[in-house]
């Protein structure tokens, strides 16, 4: 089934998304304004710019527009220009309704600060699918998992988390949010993705829960490339041996700017047999009422 998950963020404390447009976006993090790129953003936004820098704490300049931040090897050529004073790190909590967890925000010189708010429907759906398994501690691999939010909300869910990221201060970051969120005993893995997939098949080893996160371009530890239309039909076949046969979800997100939602929903359909499938666009509503898409995901329960 098809669905576009448009978040409006007015009722939690932790993520505001002000405006968007003219390439960028103006956001709140717990008590800290920031503006940073937004390729897609080529409308105007309704706030002038003048509103703007008297919100915001920071804001990240790119020497070059419109290629996206969250691709690792887009020349990712900017600095953090401050308006305020502002810390180098803070925490937010993110509360809701049956899970809190605690994260950390950072400015890192690629003007990405450590989470992507629009996963909250991913995060809410990891946790309740967790909950609702037939199972004790079902067994969860979070891959391309960069600093864990959803690593941590499995693991509060009652799921044993392997948590796999190429880039080992990402995972340290990662052990931080558990560590902030009380939790403990994530299993951390510094590896390409697709090796360590294959490896577990090796092992035949299975998972009732898999996270896929993947970049649009990325590098394993020892650069091995990651590619994404070239290499996702192969981790999503190894993906398909290592997924329990029931009592299991998957979750596909896929952030390549100008990709339609059928696409994730067409690559689940050529590897996994499900019960119940729900694809569409992650959508954050501003509070001047923009939508803004940011990606899209397909999620399978069986
Ligand atoms: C777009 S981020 C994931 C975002 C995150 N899951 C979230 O929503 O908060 C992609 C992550 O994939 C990792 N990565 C890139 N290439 C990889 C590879 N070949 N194997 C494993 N991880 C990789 C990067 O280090 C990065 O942390």
């Amino acid at each position: 089934m098809k669905i576009d998950n448009e978040i409006d963020f007015s009722n939690t404390s932790f993520y505001k998304l002000i405006d968007v447009g003219n390439f960028e976006k103006l956001e709140k993090f717990g008590n800290y304004y920031l503006i940073r790129p937004e390729p897609q953003a080529i409308w105007q936004r309704k706030k002038s710019n003048e509103e703007w820098k008297n919100l915001a704490h920071a804001h990240y300049i790119r020497n070059e527009q419109k290629t996206s931040y969250r691709n690792s090897e887009s020349n990712a050529n900017g600095g953090w220009k401050f308006y305020k004073k502002t810390p180098e790190n803070w925490i937010i909590s993110i509360i809701e309704k049956n899970y809190k967890l605690n994260v950390k925000i950072a400015l890192t010189s690629f003007g990405h600060i450590g989470i992507f708010p629009e996963q909250l429907t991913n995060w809410n759906f990891i946790f309740n699918t967790i909950k609702s398994l037939n199972i004790e501690n079902p067994t969860v691999l979070n891959s391309f998992a960069y600093t864990g939010v959803a690593s941590v909300v499995a693991k509060i869910a009652g799921a044993n988390v392997t948590h796999l990221d190429a880039v080992k201060p990402i995972v340290l970051w990662a052990k931080e949010n558990m560590e902030n969120s009380k939790q403990t005993d994530i299993r951390w893995i510094v590896e390409d993705a697709t090796k360590y997939f294959k490896r577990e098949e090796k092992r035949g080893k299975k998972y009732n829960g898999i996270i896929l996160d993947p970049p649009a371009y990325g590098r394993g530890p020892t650069g091995e490339k990651w590619i994404l239309e070239d290499d996702i039909n192969e981790l999503l076949h190894t993906a398909s041996k290592i997924l329990m046969p029931n009592n299991a979800f998957l979750i596909l997100n896929l952030y390549s700017l100008g990709f339609s939602p059928y696409i994730a929903s067409n690559l689940i359909d050529s590897h996994f047999k499900y019960t119940k499938k729900e694809f569409g666009e992650l959508i954050l509503k501003s509070e001047t009422e923009f939508n803004l898409p940011l990606g899209n995901f397909a999620r399978i329960t069986r």
